[in-house]
């Protein structure tokens, strides 16, 4: 198949494959998706795909009004309503009872569905001219870092989807977090994102986080948490909080033979430079949204340079500091 390229202003063309039952990807706030309208089986289909996606991982939902949530959704409790005024359109998505003509594969045999309003024009205007939900997932390959760029889609998926559009670099950098709401009683956190635990807690009162995101040991319950995630080819090590240590093991790695690259703050940079290293880096300490929006690009960055292994700082997990780390720790195969 040959994909074609797509500019903002050429959503019309876009749309029509849309119509066509075709799969595009497209820019959100968070991250590129590759959408297909959520109504169509066969059309979701491709999606998992071009992604080569397992089926039992359910796709979000994205919607461009209020009316289409109703639409396909049992109901719509106030604790929603809640999130929705404060976070509606951006990156928070919602669990909630499915009902309607969603496509099967979309929520993998569940009984319910998740739904966000992408904080994007792009997005927005897609959705609406199409007319019809798009399920769509982050438009990368399964397991590789989600695309932040219409190039690293380009990267992973030329040739195996209609088009892609685009609309520059996605600005939170990380996905949408997703919000379970089957038990309005007890909004928990499934996966932590670009809407953080604190800002959810101070309009809701009190919130959960799922207990697979403090203890490894318990299965997710979001599917596509229990999947390997975020990887680049080369392996990804998570440094030590500490500078002095960092040091150290960056000099005793490179002793036996590794070439690192390596991806820091602003403060860690300078002091950890040379000639035979790869680096890059994530902002100011005092800033993790940049951090958060600077993770995937530059671990797709690194993983093309001639190093033997990624080391990455850790940071705080604390506002999207913990989705940050979410990734990254998922991205990883060694927390030094
Ligand atoms: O920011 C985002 O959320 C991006 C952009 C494109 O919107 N999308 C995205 O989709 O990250 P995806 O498919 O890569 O991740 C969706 C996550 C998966 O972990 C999936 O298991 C979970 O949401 N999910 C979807 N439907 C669910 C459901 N009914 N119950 C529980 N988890 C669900
Ligand atoms: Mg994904």
């Amino acid at each position: 198949m040959q994909t074609v390229f797509l500019n903002s202003k050429e959503i019309d063309q876009a749309v029509a494959f849309l119509k066509s039952g075709q799969v595009v990807a497209f820019p959100t706030e968070t991250v590129y998706g590759l959408g297909a309208d959520a109504t169509n089986e066969e059309a979701v289909k491709k999606i998992f795909e071009a992604k080569g996606r397992p089926n039992d991982n359910p796709l979000i939902i994205h919607i461009s009004n209020i009316d289409q949530l109703e639409r396909y959704v049992e109901s719509v409790p106030e604790v929603a309503r809640t999130v929705i005024n404060h976070f509606w359109p951006g990156p928070c998505t919602l669990i909630l009872r499915k009902k309607g003509s969603i496509a099967p594969s979309v929520t993998g045999g569940l009984d319910t569905v998740g739904v966000r309003m992408p904080d994007h024009p792009v997005a927005l205007e897609l959705i609406e001219k199409a007319g019809v939900p798009l399920a769509a997932p982050s438009a990368n390959s399964s397991g590789k870092p989600s695309p932040t760029t219409a190039l690293h889609v380009t990267r992973d998926l030329n040739g195996k989807i209609q088009a892609i559009v685009d609309g520059g670099a996605t600005g939170v950098g990380l996905e949408s977090t997703v919000l379970d709401l089957t038990n309005p009683e007890r909004p928990t956190i499934l996966r932590p994102g670009g809407v953080t635990f604190e800002e959810l807690e101070h309009v809701l009162g009190e919130v959960w986080t799922d207990d697979h995101l403090t203890d490894a040991s318990i299965a997710p319950k979001s599917p596509g948490m229990k999947y390997k995630h975020y990887s680049p080819e080369k392996p990804v090590w998570v440094l030590p909080a500490s500078l002095e240590q960092t040091i150290k093991v960056m000099d005793q790695l490179e002793k036996s033979g590794k070439k690192i690259g390596f991806l820091v703050s602003d403060e860690w940079f300078e002091q950890l430079s040379n000639d035979s290293r790869m680096g890059q880096t994530l902002g100011e300490k005092k800033t993790p949204q940049q951090a958060a929006a600077r993770l995937f690009s530059s671990l797709r960055a690194l993983d093309d340079e001639d190093i033997s292994l990624i080391l990455v700082e850790p940071y705080l997990k604390v506002g999207i500091g913990t989705a940050y780390m979410n990734r990254l720790e998922k991205a990883a195969s060694r927390i030094l």
